[in-house]
């Protein structure tokens, strides 16, 4: 029986999590319809939360983390795709309780499967992976409800959804304001588009500021989301996919009112089927950004502990890309 190498995160008796290399036999794969041979992942916030023994991410372990795989069709009992087809798994139940991408093998249903776009490399697909998807999806809204010009301000600017955010905006040619606690990340968030770069904003007990920004990409939640609501010009968009910072705000009814703005949440993980394909197809077209290569850092599996843990606190620069 082929084996082949995934990596596990256990639970031990007294609650405590560790993560392990295993070999293990293609029959102790999950029956489902797509078998996929996975040559990259990447690394999610939500990964290094599932790979840390979070169970409002993942309920049960052991498990294989990893919401995020690119590679090559092995075996098919759908129609839609062949053994050879390149093809990128991202999200719905991939990594949280459905085995995921951190596997040399995963088994999804055809319905999770998008083809790999002609414009993007596999290795590519997963530079951009959730966090790509959910900046798309992010933008998608803002350029839905009528922002087609002007200064969005990105928070989280660092980080996978932010840099993302922050490169394909430019390439949408709109004028970004990077939010990000990181002094030394200066140069990098000049070197993908960023006009303008900010750290914090200043304490203020106002329900309104001066309106400065056509829209919003926010990925912290918190006070930085309370400030940025109070900033945004009538009509503006925010969307909101994250909460590295906080889940919870306390913001009044007065930017919603006074200024007409609405706030979007984005939920990249059941999105629909029709409006990711769209998007990839995008991200493989005139939304790819420049240079993608130049915010990645790519791992190997057998190295992925380290990156886990500097996720967590917060200290990531850019993407971390997964070779299996
Ligand atoms: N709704 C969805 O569908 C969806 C999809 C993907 C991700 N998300 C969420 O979006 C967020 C970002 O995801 P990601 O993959 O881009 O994560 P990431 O790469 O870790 O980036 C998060 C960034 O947030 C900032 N940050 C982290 N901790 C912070 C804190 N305590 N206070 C203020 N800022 C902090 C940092 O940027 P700076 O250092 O530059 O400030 C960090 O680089 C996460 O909450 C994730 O769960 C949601």
């Amino acid at each position: 029986m082929e084996k082949f190498k995934k990596l596990t995160v256990f639970e031990d008796d007294k609650g405590s999590f560790f993560r392990e290399i295993e070999e293990v036999g293609l029959d102790s794969l999950k029956e489902d319809e797509v078998i996929i041979n996975v040559k990259y992942s990447s690394l999610n916030y939500k990964d290094a939360l599932s790979a840390s023994g979070n169970k409002g991410v993942t309920k049960n372990y052991p498990h294989t983390p990893g919401i995020d795989a690119a590679g090559i069709v092995f075996s098919s009992k759908s129609s839609e795709f062949n053994p050879g087809d390149e093809v990128i798994v991202t999200s719905y139940d991939l990594g949280m309780n459905t085995a995921g991408g951190f596997s040399e093998f995963i088994s999804v249903p055809a319905k999770w499967i998008i083809k790999k776009p002609k414009g993007l490399t596999l290795k590519e697909s997963m530079i951009l992976g959730t966090a790509g998807l959910t900046a798309a999806m992010s933008i998608d809204k803002l350029l839905t409800f009528g922002v087609e010009k002007g200064n969005i301000i990105v928070s989280g600017a660092t980080g996978g959804v932010g840099s993302l955010a922050i490169m394909i905006l430019n390439k949408l040619n709109f004028e970004v304001t990077a939010l990000s606690r990181k002094i030394s990340a200066v140069d990098f968030l000049k070197n993908i588009g960023a006009k303008e770069i900010i750290q914090s904003f200043e304490e203020n007990k106002r329900p309104l500021l001066k309106p400065i920004y056509a829209g919003a990409i926010d990925t912290v939640g918190g006070n930085v989301l309370e400030n940025i609501l109070k900033q945004i010009k009538p009509n503006g968009i925010v969307s909101i996919c994250g909460m590295a910072l906080s889940a919870n705000i306390n913001t009044t009814v007065f930017p919603f009112i006074l200024r007409g703005i609405a706030m979007i949440g984005i939920d990249s993980a059941e999105a629909d089927y029709i409006w990711r394909k769209n998007l990839w197809e995008k991200l493989g077209k005139e939304w790819k950004p420049e240079n993608l290569e130049t915010i990645a850092k790519t791992v190997k599996l057998e190295n992925i502990n380290i990156e886990i843990e500097k996720m967590l606190k917060g200290n990531q620069t850019g993407r971390v890309v997964v070779e299996i």
